[in-house]
């Protein structure tokens, strides 16, 4: 089983929708039972919520189920996934302070694998917490989660 855990700050916004955008690319592909998906955000403010309205109503509009609950990163989280996956680069460095010499996890930006397949230029996920661009958004996450899911089975040969 491959296991990836999108991180964001508040788990409410961006890693919930990437959660909800890749599982449903999974499950498409059959790969259900290949891949497991998760989200995590790096502060507690959020903790045990559903994702922000903005997010609910961005996958409702595009038929993508998802009832997950906002929780924290943990420690645990770097050895238990095999890819821990970062919005922007200020989650990338938050998520590093849990890493040591014994993690298992591939700790990147989630646009790194969209960027190197040239897909976009963009290297970061804008938090649309703030400014409610929530449709942006939405179409950055499903660029980032088709070159995710390529790079894995690619990866993995699946
Ligand atoms: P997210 O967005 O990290 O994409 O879930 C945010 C959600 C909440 C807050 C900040 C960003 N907040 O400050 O409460």
């Amino acid at each position: 089983m491959i296991k990836v855990l999108f991180v964001c700050l508040g788990n409410i916004c961006r890693s919930p929708m990437a959660d909800g955008v890749f599982q449903n690319l999974v499950n498409e592909a059959g790969l259900g039972d290949e891949i497991m998906v998760d989200s995590a955000g790096t502060a507690s403010y959020h903790v045990g919520e559903r994702a922000h309205q903005g997010t609910r109503d961005i996958l409702n509009k595009h038929d993508i189920p998802y009832d997950g609950r906002a929780r924290q990163l943990a420690q645990r989280d770097l050895n238990d996934y095999d890819y821990v996956l970062a919005m922007d680069a200020s989650n990338l460095r938050n998520i590093r302070h849990y890493v040591t010499d014994n993690t298992h996890a591939e700790v990147r930006l989630f646009l790194s694998y969209a960027n190197d397949a040239h897909k976009t230029n963009v290297e970061e996920v804008p938090d649309p917490y703030y400014d409610d661009r929530f449709d942006y958004v939405y179409d950055l996450v499903t660029t980032g989660s088709k070159a995710l899911l390529a790079h894995i089975r690619k990866e993995h040969g699946l």
